[in-house]
């Protein structure tokens, strides 16, 4: 009991927590163009047909060469899948779809200001730019398969493009979001190793042009300083031929592709037959310590997981319109608008500007002007449209056959407010549940299959087996009601193969805690642990709570208190930080920032700014915590840890509980107040 007290607070002990909800059905017209109406999936993906039920959505790829074993596990827990296959992502998300489809659109991007022309780029437009630009990369920029990039570019078309030409040559692509600062950036420049940077010099983000060339200086400079050298930067311009950024370019280093492309016109670069378990991209993501982690994942497992989940939870057909408007800056776009839609030659919006630009009209318009089909978005974003437009979905002539929510939990009123208003009642819903780690979803219902229960996940999709055990290593059964770590029991080809050069902490961080024998090369004695509580109910539906570690959801992103906490520290005053995430109703959650100064110093509301400033400049503006509070002591242990779950109660205007255990329980009142003001 003594060591649960001292256990920091976590998001699941301020989770909202809501009961079990009726079920709802799809609709008989949804059932009927449904890809997946089979209850036998679930049998077909069961434990005891692991893993040769996954052959079903590698047979969805073109494949070089066949794979001659599913599953390899002699490293494990790094697992590789599809062994001795080769396959090339771009292949498969571009040139196969010519011979029938080469007049459809891949991508609609929209631009944010509304007086600018929809561009819809047909597959051989998307082939003919993908070539060129993966030309210039292998012979301006000089790069190969195994050489990393990192891109940090905005919501243009241009990002998926140089996505598919990285991947065309097995070059490893590492996007950092774009609304991250260049601190940011220039820390996964080192990690990874890249030499090449890809920026874009500005975009258009809730009416303002951004300067986004001033961060690629900052994140090429202080990647030097710790190590890493950048040789070249190439710049995507916003409007090609035309300055966007005030930033100057740099000579010798910075290159508008546009300019250089010229010399790669009409060129075609055959894609790079790659071995199934090759790294096709980065993506980092925070986690507990202040050091994000660059997750792995491979080209074969990824691609056919992605494509399979799409193609029967997504529903996701060639002829439909699909439209995920979250960013490509995170897996959720790289795993459902970029690569699985694609995959499987569906049309695809990029959205470039926020979802209430200019007003919250504006989401419907474009699903209505595209006739957009399937729509795919958090609840951050819902809540948010649902307080500031509640009345603006009547208004438009849309229809949705199919919904997705996903990154956070749903409110259940929340939920049906998306299904009766944005969905008009017609849309199925599916409420995915999976990480960064995980390539594709992990929980969610199948869609003319399983039926909807709003705040609820759902079952494992096929081929996922969950687990909930408690502290002790005991499985927690369903309906039992009571919340325990959520683990996965068996590997999928989608799931992270490593953290980018660090196998031991990969290790450690998801599979030390429930591991049955470390020396196995038995998949069943590594459970998948996700970081996230869950309970399940009878009918072996999950819903999940949120983080067990340190990791805050806001508006769906995920931050570590750490990384926030790490920034904090890099003001000169401050002698400690703690940050602690508090509910907010549009985004979920919210940091807010604990700090004690160094002695003598005093508080003041330019300090506090000060403070808030930084954390801006290291991570992003959405790390912005809500409010800085000064304090003159942080409520610690005996043993001299930080209490953040007395924090955590404070910012949550909840009970602190027992604190006469702490070292200064008189701080605890002192913070209270200041906390009520
Ligand atoms: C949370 C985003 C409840 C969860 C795809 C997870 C969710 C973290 C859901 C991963 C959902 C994601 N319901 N919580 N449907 N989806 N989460 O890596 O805590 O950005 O561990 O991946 O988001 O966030 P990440």
């Amino acid at each position: 009991m003594a060591e649960k007290e001292i256990v920091e607070t976590s998001e699941a002990e301020i989770a909202v927590h809501w009961g079990e909800e009726k079920f709802y059905h799809p609709s008989v017209k949804f059932i009927a163009q449904a890809n997946m109406t089979d209850p036998a999936v679930y049998e077909r993906f069961s434990l005891d047909n692991f893993p040769n039920c996954f052959k079903e959505y590698a047979d969805l790829l073109d494949w070089y060469e066949y794979w001659d074993e599913i599953l390899d596990t002699s490293d494990a827990p790094c697992w590789k899948w599809f062994k001795g296959g080769k396959i090339n992502a771009s292949y498969n998300c571009v040139d196969r779809h010519l011979a029938k489809n080469k007049n459809k659109t891949a991508i609609h991007f929209v631009s944010e200001p509304e007086d600018e022309k929809v561009e819809h780029i047909t597959y051989q437009e998307l082939f003919v730019r993908v070539n060129e630009f993966a030309a210039l990369l292998q012979d301006f920029a000089g790069l190969k398969a195994g050489d990393r990039v990192t891109l940090h570019m905005p919501m243009i078309a241009e990002l998926p493009i140089t996505m598919l030409a990285c991947a065309r040559l097995g070059v490893i692509h590492s996007e950092v979001f774009g609304g991250f600062s260049g601190r940011a950036c220039a820390d996964r420049i080192v990690d990874s190793g890249s030499n090449v940077l890809i920026t874009a010099d500005a975009y258009y983000r809730a009416g303002k042009l951004l300067n986004h060339k001033q961060n690629a200086d900052i994140a090429v400079d202080l990647a030097e300083k710790d190590g890493q050298k950048v040789d070249k930067v190439l710049v995507w311009q916003r409007y090609p031929g035309k300055v966007s950024s005030e930033t100057p370019m740099v000579e010798g280093r910075d290159y508008f592709v546009n300019d250089v492309l010229k010399d790669y016109y009409g060129q075609r670069v055959d894609p790079v037959p790659m071995p199934a378990e090759a790294p096709l991209f980065l993506m980092y993501t925070s986690g507990t310590t202040g050091k994000p982690k660059g997750c792995q994942h491979g080209t074969g497992g990824y691609l056919a997981y992605v494509a399979g989940t799409s193609k029967y939870v997504q529903d996701i057909h060639p002829e439909d319109v699909y439209w995920c408007m979250a960013d490509i800056g995170w897996i959720t776009g790289h795993s459902y608008i970029v690569y699985g839609p694609l995959s499987l030659c569906a049309s695809t919006v990029v959205f470039e500007g926020v979802p209430n630009y200019p007003d919250p009209g504006r989401p419907w318009r474009i699903a209505q002007n595209l006739d957009v089909n399937i729509f795919h978005t958090a609840p951050t974003a819902i809540r948010a449209l649902r307080k500031i437009g509640p009345d603006e979905p009547a208004k438009y002539n849309y229809h949705f056959k199919h919904m997705t929510t996903v990154g956070e939990p749903i409110e259940p009123e929340v939920w049906k407010w998306y299904y009766e208003v944005v969905g008009k009642g017609e849309a199925a819903i599916v409420d995915t549940w999976w990480q960064t780690e995980t390539g594709g979803f992990l929980c969610s219902t199948i869609p003319a299959i399983t039926p909807m229960k709003p705040g609820s996940a759902g079952p494992g999709v096929p081929g996922i087996h969950a687990i909930i055990y408690d502290d002790e290593g005991n499985v927690i059964p369903s309906g039992a009601g009571k919340a325990g770590n959520i683990c996965i029991q068996n590997p999928w080809p989608g799931g992270f193969q490593t953290i980018w050069g660090d196998r031991d902490r990969f290790v450690e961080t998801y599979y030390a805690r429930y591991c049955k024998d470390p020396k196995s090369k038995d998949w069943r004695d590594w459970p998948y642990m996700t970081g996230d509580a869950a309970v399940e109910s009878e009918d072996g539906y999950y819903r999940i709570l949120g983080r067990i570690d340190d990791v805050i959801n806001v508006s769906g992103h995920r931050l570590g208190t750490k990384e926030i906490e790490s920034a904090a520290l890099v003001v000169e005053e401050v002698a400690e930080a703690a940050v602690v995430p508090v509910a907010h109703d549009i985004k979920g959650k919210e940091p807010d920032l604990y700090i004690a100064l160094k002695p003598g110093l005093e508080a003041s509301d330019e300090l506090a700014q000060k403070i808030s400033d930084t954390v801006c400049v290291e991570i992003g503006k959405i790390a912005k915590p809500r409010k800085v509070w000064i304090v003159t002591d942080m409520p610690k242990t005996r043993s001299g840890k930080i209490m953040r779950r007395v924090l955590g109660a404070i910012s949550n205007d909840k009970d602190v509980g027992d604190v006469t255990t702490l070292a200064n329980p008189e701080i605890v009142e002192e913070i209270t107040k200041m906390a009520k003001k």
